[in-house]
């Protein structure tokens, strides 16, 4: 099955199971990225890959943007967004062929969405391409890492409990597709190393609740082409 259609098959389902397999950390994990990122007046943030919408709530409740645009693929997630807040500005894309303007964005976030992209680098280079100078990417993922307790849970725990969950309460199918791609994704060290090749400068990498996510900062610096 195609990612969005996936996606779209979970929309109603979506918000309740991500609290409740992640015990309600992704909400605390979404605003302690949010506190991360600069205060800029009157930015306008892009959340990409953004589905229903909950990290654009997110730094709604720390900052005040002037614009949020909510980019997915998934229509029906776009519309759970849009029900939930209605200042949100839901726009159906692609990742890797964002339809905004060179140099038009301030923040871009990202949550638990860049794993699903098969062209990582391409979307690297559209967000990168949006972005203004001095402008920051957000990245919050579940990563591949060598930390005990992420290595426990991805590899023993989670095939036992998430699909078993999605089965009760959604399509099985892809709550095994999440644990899949967890443990076949790439490191947050080798997630940098792709947003660099792609001109971005590394701000921070945070592990949170001892690996099970991770933080990846990154930045469009001022002076375009300098690299940190
Ligand atoms: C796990 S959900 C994350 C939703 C939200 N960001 C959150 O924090 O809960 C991943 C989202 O990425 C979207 N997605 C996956 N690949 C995409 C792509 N290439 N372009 C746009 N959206 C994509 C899916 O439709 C889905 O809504």
């Amino acid at each position: 099955m195609q990612i969005r259609d996936m996606f779209n098959n979970i929309h109603k389902r979506y918000d309740t199971l991500n609290h409740l397999m992640s015990a309600g950390r992704d909400i605390a994990w979404r605003r302690t990225c949010c506190k991360k990122l600069p205060k800029k007046e009157n930015a306008i943030v892009l959340d990409l890959c953004g589905g229903t919408g909950d990290f654009s709530i997110a730094y709604k409740k720390v900052a005040n943007p002037k614009l949020s645009i909510v980019g997915d693929f998934a229509d029906k997630m776009l519309q759970v967004a849009s029900q939930k807040d209605l200042s949100l500005i839901p726009i159906q894309m692609d990742a890797t062929n964002i339809p905004l303007n060179d140099n038009s964005v301030d923040i871009i976030l990202n949550g638990f969405g860049m794993r699903n992209i098969s062209n990582l680098d391409l979307a690297f280079s559209e967000a990168f391409r949006v972005l203004k100078a001095g402008g920051y990417f957000a990245t919050l993922e579940f990563f591949k890492s060598e930390k005990i307790i992420p290595k426990l849970f991805y590899q023993k725990i989670a095939p036992l409990i998430i699909p078993f969950a999605g089965m009760i309460l959604s399509k099985r199918n892809a709550y095994r597709y999440l644990v899949f791609s967890i443990m076949n994704f790439i490191s947050p060290q080798e997630y940098a190393a792709k947003a660099r090749a792609a001109g971005f400068a590394l701000r921070s990498i945070n592990a949170l609740d001892g690996g099970l996510a991770y933080i990846v900062l990154v930045e469009k610096n001022e002076i375009l082409g300098e690299q940190s």
